[in-house]
């Protein structure tokens, strides 16, 4: 396995014209046992040792870069590790000189390559990619390869270094075309976790599919959970919003929308929240831990839906790409539907029929006041001397009743007297 040093005279005199220097270094002798191996999933570890002969007064530095001059690393170190995803083969070449002055010629290069697996690259799965969801658990779905049978039975090991050793995910799912499969990854507190990749190779049982691989760092493909509306309120004419974080992550690290739909001018809007802050204070102290904003020109006495959506940004992340799921919607104001219209079509006529009944009863009364029934004197005698009633409306029909009857018991008197004058 062991392959022959190889030359990179051209480089090393592109390098040499580059810097411009005229001396001829003395070079040192290359590196010596060079070899490569696979720990973990997909950390590839290349070692070597020191060159046999160098000079006694040299303090040995080792150049090394992958086959496509990437990646370029001076150090005394006589290893280096990389996480690569072995879906391609990957070169490492290594030269040794006296100092860490890039502009120093190195020796004659050696290089090192690991290919990837060995089977069938058409029938490696596809499209394989993560996400962590809401810091606690990642999915990861691919597509299966061209020269794969339908029936294969795929399986996903996973690696992190705050797991210990390789891990298989067991809940292996299709998602229509997809095949995914979800494991728990929980962020710990220790500040060095998320710096660390989570490495991720797919195969099946059988061993007739290539295996595929993947990084996924833990500073990227990071989809939060949605938020939670709180309150909603009208104050001076604007919309207040009131909202809660998911949990695990912080205001100043997430970007927000703002959806608004009015039912009535039959609007969409969609608001990018710059500045969490209301200016009204009264209402950041309302409700603890919650993050709010202002929507201008919002119609106060319509319907209006509120939607938030999340995702994290560059301050704190790699990537700004993917959004959290919209948040529960929450109304505020009223609806001119349809039972609205019913409700008031049925209550008009009983408010109109409750105000004629009621008129109709007072021109009664109105009518009692104004022509007085014709009293039957026997029963207000009756009344007047049988129960005491001090209702100054009685008394006073009491009052004029009692002249009309006086008068009428006048005028019978006059006529008996005149009967019995006649007689
Ligand atoms: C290279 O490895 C061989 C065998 O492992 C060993 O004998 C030899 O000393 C090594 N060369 C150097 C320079 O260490
Ligand atoms: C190494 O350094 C010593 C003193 O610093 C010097 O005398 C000697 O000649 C040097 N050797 C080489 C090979 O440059
Ligand atoms: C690196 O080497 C070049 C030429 O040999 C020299 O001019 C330069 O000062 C050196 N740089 C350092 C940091 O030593
Ligand atoms: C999101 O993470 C928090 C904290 O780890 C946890 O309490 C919550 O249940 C998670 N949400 C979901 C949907 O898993
Ligand atoms: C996959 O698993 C099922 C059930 O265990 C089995 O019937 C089938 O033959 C397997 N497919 C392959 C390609 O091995
Ligand atoms: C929403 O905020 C308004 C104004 O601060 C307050 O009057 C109302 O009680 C709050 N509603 C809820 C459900 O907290
Ligand atoms: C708001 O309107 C848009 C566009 O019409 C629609 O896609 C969205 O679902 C609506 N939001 C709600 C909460 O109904
Ligand atoms: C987001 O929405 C999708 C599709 O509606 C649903 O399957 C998923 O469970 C939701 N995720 C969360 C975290 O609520």
């Amino acid at each position: 396995m062991e392959r022959p040093a190889r030359l990179c005279g051209l480089w090393a005199l592109l390098l040499c014209a580059g810097a411009g220097v005229a001396a001829p270094a003395e070079t040192q002798p290359p590196v010596t046992n060079l070899s490569v191996s696979v720990e973990n999933l997909c950390t590839v570890i290349w070692t070597w040792n020191p060159p046999e002969g160098a000079s006694p007064n040299c303090s040995l530095r080792y150049f090394s870069h992958f086959g496509n001059k990437q990646d370029k690393k001076i150090a005394p170190e006589t290893h280096r590790s990389e996480e690569v995803p072995l879906n391609e083969r990957i070169c490492l070449q290594v030269g040794s000189q006296c100092s860490t002055n890039e502009s120093e010629q190195p020796s004659i290069l050696v290089e090192k390559c690991i290919s990837p697996p060995e089977g069938d690259p058409e029938s490696a799965v596809t499209e394989l990619q993560c996400v962590w969801h809401n810091l606690s658990y990642m999915t990861c779905t691919w597509l299966p390869g061209r020269n794969t049978s339908p029936d294969t039975n795929y399986t996903l090991y996973y690696w992190h270094s705050s797991l210990g050793k390789i891990l298989q995910c067991e809940n292996i799912h299709r998602e229509g075309q997809h095949i995914g499969c979800s494991f728990v990854l929980s962020k710990v507190k220790d500040s060095s976790f998320e710096q660390q990749s989570v490495q991720i190779m797919v195969k099946d049982n059988a061993g007739k599919i290539r295996p595929s691989f993947n990084i996924v760092p833990l500073t990227s493909h990071v989809k939060p959970d949605p938020p939670h509306i709180k309150n909603l309120s009208f104050h001076n004419g604007d919309l207040y919003v009131q909202w809660k974080n998911p949990q695990n992550f912080y205001s100043r690290c997430l970007s927000y929308q703002v959806e608004v739909n009015n039912s009535q001018a039959e609007t969409h809007d969609i608001f990018s929240v710059e500045e969490t802050k209301c200016q009204n204070s009264e209402l950041e102290g309302n409700l603890e831990g919650t993050i709010c904003f202002m929507v201008p020109g919002v119609l106060p006495d319509t319907l209006n839906t509120v939607r938030i959506r999340v995702k994290t940004n560059k301050l704190c992340y790699e990537d700004d790409k993917l959004w959290s799921n919209w948040s529960q919607a929450m109304s505020i104001g009223q609806r001119a539907n349809p039972t609205f219209y019913i409700t008031t079509l049925l209550i008009i006529p009983v408010i109109v029929a409750a105000a004629i009944i009621v008129l109709l009863l007072y021109l009664k009364r109105l009518k009692i006041i104004i022509f007085p029934p014709i009293p039957d004197p026997g029963k207000i005698f009756k009344e007047m001397f049988g129960d005491q009633n001090d209702d100054t409306l009685h008394w006073k029909k009491y009052d004029i009743c009692e002249k009309q009857t006086k008068e009428e018991t006048d005028s019978v008197v006059l006529i008996e007297n005149l009967k019995r004058a006649s007689q």
